[in-house]
């Protein structure tokens, strides 16, 4: 490894900007209602997730997790040995987030002080956690004073990588004072949250908030890639809610969000559970294929309350979603980067109307499925253009489709739903079989070769901050990955060591080369078995 870096990373072409935004942001997150906030329940939660080997990037611990909102301390009865808890959770890779908004209840220990300092906004508003003030962003002793409170938090149960912001800016409206509009005081809530953590931790910092919730606009977008579309409820019309304001998010310009799988609320209709498996299901695959995975929420959320099925379906969207993370990274860094574009944008055609088909990324394409599986079901579906003319079935390579078309695509099972990838696309994926690491890469070519495609070629943007090009050379019949440019990150101490394999997606079964690569500067797979299209000779 250190020879690698002495060789390749020569510190002259070390970046001193981070990358917008951490790869995490697209780790699958778990969480409790708050009503189970509480040591012993949400260690339950994160150890039976593991035990029934469902991948978990984040876990978020929701509202009542302090003293009193927003004090900022653990209540030591709910959270007796909170710093032992969250070194376990985050010596397994996992990162933490922790909710809050900028009120301050009139019964809160820091109330009075704030008070008496001039910290708060003088009313005292209802809001959904009770009575308070909302905290003045823009004077500096409070915000110091509020900064302070975050930093002995941090220096006692050790780094907190996101703060789930949630609705509190709003109410700003309800001071009725013209100079300081909800424009003005969300920019700052959002921001100064973001910022601070950033400061605080470096650059794997992120900032859970909301991009559009109720057809407004909440979060600035330079700042959020990990947003959630608020509380919907656990039924398809909830589902439907979500997938307008996601869409709605993305044509905003938003880069990556999800939202609730299973939706937040619950279906009084569905018994104790509180929504039906088959919609907790339709909502996993659309979780799975957003930016965000994301799963919790009111009534029953754990996969295996439901059944063994439904635990073995969750597990394949998971892995199925973080195969894509390399993809997702890449995509939403470059748009990120340019500021001019997101992750999920809807399918404007008119053939996609009232469908909430949607890309993920340039190059997926995805027909949710808003109602339960029945036998033989089916469901049109119209297929937008694509640079080679074709799509490539997400689940089944051997599968092509022509472009600017309608088919019909069954929908009769519950584990899946349509899903399909440009044809010529070269996607980074996770080889979770490799590695569950997250340190190797297939790289992987959808369908055959046409002329089309020429020249082929991607970038890759890894979690450590390394930018790469990967490159088809047609004469020589090589895979080449080119090194571009190193971004400061929290890694930069521990580079890891990536390697790389080979796919074309062709057939039901992937063809991957046997080689392996270290990804390294000029390395290269020799690709003797390429399949071509027949007019290309
Ligand atoms: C706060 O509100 C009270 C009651 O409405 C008012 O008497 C007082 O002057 C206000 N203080 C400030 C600093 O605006
Ligand atoms: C957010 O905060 C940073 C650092 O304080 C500042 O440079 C930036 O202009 C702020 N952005 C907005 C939209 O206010
Ligand atoms: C569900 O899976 C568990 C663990 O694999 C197993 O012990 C149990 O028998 C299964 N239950 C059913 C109903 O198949
Ligand atoms: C965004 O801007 C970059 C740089 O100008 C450009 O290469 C890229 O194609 C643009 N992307 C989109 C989605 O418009
Ligand atoms: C994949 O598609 C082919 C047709 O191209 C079909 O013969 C095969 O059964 C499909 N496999 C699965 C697992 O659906």
């Amino acid at each position: 490894m250190i020879r690698i870096f002495l060789f390749f990373f020569c510190p002259l072409i070390v970046s001193t900007v981070p990358l917008p935004y951490a790869e995490w942001a697209h780790y699958h997150m778990v969480w409790l209602h708050n009503t189970h906030t509480n040591q012993v329940d949400i260690q339950a939660m994160f150890d039976s997730y593991l035990e029934h080997h469902i991948p978990v990037g984040i876990v978020n611990i929701d509202s009542r997790w302090e003293t009193n909102f927003n004090t900022f301390i653990f209540d030591p009865e709910k959270f007796p040995n909170i710093r032992q808890m969250l070194d376990n959770i985050r010596g397994k890779g996992v990162h933490i987030v922790l909710w809050m908004t900028s009120f301050i209840n009139i019964d809160s220990p820091n109330y009075q002080y704030a008070q008496e300092h001039g910290y708060l906004f003088n009313k005292t508003l209802k809001w959904w956690h009770g009575e308070g003030r909302l905290l003045d962003y823009f004077n500096d002793h409070a915000v110091n004073w509020w900064h302070s409170q975050i930093e002995r938090l941090l220096d006692t149960v050790g780094p907190i990588h996101a703060f789930k912001a949630d609705e509190s800016d709003r109410y700003i409206e309800k001071l009725h004072d013209p100079r300081i509009t909800w424009l003005k005081y969300r920019t700052a809530y959002y921001n100064d949250t973001f910022q601070l953590l950033r400061r605080l931790i470096g650059p794997d910092a992120l900032i859970m908030s909301r991009p559009v919730d109720d057809n407004l606009e909440w979060s600035p977008r330079e700042i959020v890639f990990m947003g959630w579309v608020g509380d919907e409820d656990g039924t398809y019309d909830g589902l439907k809610t979500a997938l307008r304001y996601m869409l709605e998010s993305g044509s905003r310009g938003y880069v990556g969000f999800g939202s609730d799988i299973g939706g937040y609320g619950t279906d009084s209709s569905a018994g104790p559970l509180g929504r039906t498996k088959e919609l907790f299901l339709r909502w996993t695959a659309i979780g799975a294929l957003s930016s965000f995975m994301e799963n919790g929420g009111g009534g029953e959320h754990l996969p295996w309350k439901f059944d063994n099925e439904t635990v073995d379906i969750y597990r394949s969207w998971v892995n199925l979603h973080y195969s894509l993370i390399p993809y997702l990274y890449t995509e939403g860094t470059k748009v990120a980067l340019y500021q001019n574009g997101t992750l999920m944008l809807p399918c404007n055609d008119i053939e996609c109307f009232l469908t909430h088909a949607y890309f993920l990324g340039p190059s997926v394409y995805v027909v949710p499925v808003l109602r339960d599986p029945t036998p033989k079901q089916t469901q049109l579906i119209w297929l937008p253009s694509s640079p080679t003319g074709k799509w490539i079935s997400g689940f089944n390579a051997s599968i092509t489709h022509k472009a600017r078309s309608f088919i019909f695509e069954d929908t009769s099972r519950l584990d899946r739903i349509p899903f399909y990838v440009r044809q010529g696309t070269l996607m980074p994926m996770y080889d979770l079989e490799q590695s569950q690491a997250l340190d190797a890469y297939k790289f992987v070519l959808w369908g055959k070769i046409t002329r089309r495609n020429q020249p082929l070629i991607s970038s890759l943007y890894t979690r450590d901050g390394q930018e790469w090009i990967l490159e088809f050379d047609f004469i020589r019949k090589h895979l080449i990955t080119r090194f571009v440019h190193w971004y400061k990150s929290n890694d930069d101490q521990q580079l890891t060591t990536y390697t790389w394999q080979f796919c074309q997606y062709i057939n039901e079964q992937p063809l991957c080369t046997s080689e392996r690569q270290q990804l390294r500067d000029n390395s290269w797979i020799e690709l003797k078995s390429l399949v071509y299209e027949k007019n290309l000779n």
